[in-house]
C-alpha cells in the first residue's frame, strides 16, 4: 500500500505532481488553515505532511499521528512547528531556504520605494482625475540615493535587500546575531552596528529576521522612539517582531514617516488603526509570491518528503534537526 502524504493547502502543482508519482496524496482544498484538532485528524495515518506557516504542529498533534515521518514546511520560516517535539519523536522537519530570497527582497524593496516615492498616493491622485498638469511641487518624496538603510537580520534575504539598495546608492548598516563574514560585509559595503545605533542612524529600517522569542517585539514603542525622526519601517519577515499598536501610534504621531508591511502581528488580522493611515502600505504576505519562487518552494517541499519517505536524508532539514 502506498504511503499517504497530506498537503494542508493548495500549493503549485510542481510538487504535488512529483509526490503523486510515488504516494497517495491528499490536498486540503481550502485556503483557510485547519484548526489544530482537524489538522491532527487529517494527519492520522499519514507518513508525511506539507504544511504552511499558519499550520500549528505541536507535540500533541504529533502524538496523534504515529506514522508521521516528516513535516515539510512550505516556507523558509518554521516557527509554526515545535521542532524539539518533532526531534524527540523522530519526525524530520524541513523548510524551503534559498528559493524565495530574491522574491522576498524584491517585495521589501518595492515597499521601500513605494513609500519613499508615494506611489500609492500618486496612483490614487491620478485615478481621481486630479492630474491637471506637470507641477514642480506635486507629490515630492524622498530620494533613496545617499540615504541609509538599516537591515535587521542579515541572512540571505537581508543580504539580497542590501545588494538591491546598494544598487540605488544607499549606505547599509546591519544588525544581526553576529557579524557576517568579512568578505560579504565588504561586498555589500555593510557596517555591523548595535540595534540602537542602527535605529538612530537609519533613514529606513528593513526587518529580515526570523520569529524567535528573542526577536518578538524587538521593534516596540521604545525602539520606535529611538528611530530617526521621519524614518521608514519595512517588515517582510514576521509580524510579531513589531509591536503593531505601538507602530500605529508612532505613524499617527508622524514620528515614523511611513511603514510597509507584508506580515502582521496577528496575521491575517491587521492591527486596528493601521488601515486608516495614509502613510502605510499593507500587503497580504506576498513576499515569496512569484511564479518562480512558489514553484521552487513546492518542488523543494516535495523533494524533502520524497527523500524522507525513501530512506534518504532530506536536503533541507532545519538547522535544529542536525544539532546535537
Ligand atoms: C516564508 O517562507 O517563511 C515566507 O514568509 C512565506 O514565503
Amino acid at each position: 500500500m502506498k504511503e499517504i502524504v497530506f498537503i494542508a493547502h493548495p500549493i503549485p502543482e510542481t510538487g504535488i505532481d512529483r509526490l503523486r508519482e510515488r504516494f497517495e496524496v491528499s490536498v486540503h482544498p481550502d485556503i483557510r488553515p485547519l484548526e489544530t484538532p482537524a489538522l491532527a485528524e487529517k494527519l492520522a495515518g499519514c507518513s508525511g505532511v506539507i504544511s504552511l506557516l499558519c499550520d500549528r504542529i505541536d507535540g500533541a498533534v504529533m502524538d496523534r499521528c504515529p506514522q508521521l515521518k516528516i513535516i515539510a514546511n512550505h516556507a523558509v520560516g518554521y516557527e509554526n512547528i515545535d521542532v524539539a517535539a518533532a526531534k524527540k519523536r523522530g519526525i524530520l522537519v524541513t523548510n524551503t531556504p534559498g528559493v524565495l530570497t530574491a522574491a522576498t527582497a524584491e517585495i521589501a524593496f518595492a515597499l521601500l520605494i513605494t513609500l519613499t516615492r508615494r506611489i500609492i498616493e500618486a496612483d490614487r491622485f491620478t485615478r481621481a482625475g486630479r492630474f491637471i498638469g506637470w507641477d514642480p511641487l506635486l507629490l515630492r518624496g524622498d530620494e533613496l540615493a545617499g540615504r541609509t538603510l538599516g537591515i535587521i537580520g542579515m541572512g540571505r534575504i537581508g543580504q539580497d535587500m542590501a545588494r538591491k539598495c546598494r544598487a540605488f546608492d544607499m549606505r547599509i548598516l546591519y544588525h544581526n546575531r553576529g557579524p557576517v563574514d568579512p568578505e560579504t560585509e565588504r561586498a555589500l559595503s555593510a557596517e555591523y552596528v548595535s540595534l540602537d545605533d542602527l535605529l538612530a542612524r537609519s533613514d529606513a529600517v528593513s526587518i529580515h529576521a526570523p520569529s524567535t522569542p528573542e526577536t518578538r517585539h524587538l521593534i516596540d514603542a521604545g525602539a520606535l522612539e529611538k528611530m530617526k525622526p521621519g524614518a521608514y519601517l519595512i517588515n517582510t519577515a514576521r509580524g510579531d517582531i513589531v509591536h503593531e499598536a505601538a507602530l500605529a501610534d508612532a505613524l499617527a504621531a508622524g514620528k515614523i514617516k511611513g511603514a510597509g508591511l507584508d506580515v502582521y502581528e496577528f496575521e491575517p488580522k491587521v492591527t486596528r488603526g493601521l488601515p486608516d493611515l495614509e502613510n502605510v502600505v499593507l500587503l497580504p504576505h506576498i513576499g515569496s509570491a512569484t511564479h518562480e519562487a512558489r514553484d521552487r518552494m513546492s518542488a523543494m517541499a516535495a523533494d524533502n518528503v520524497i527523500a524522507a519517505l525513501t530512506g534518504r536524508t532530506p536536503p533541507n532539514l532545519v538547522p535544529e534537526m542536525t544539532e546535537r
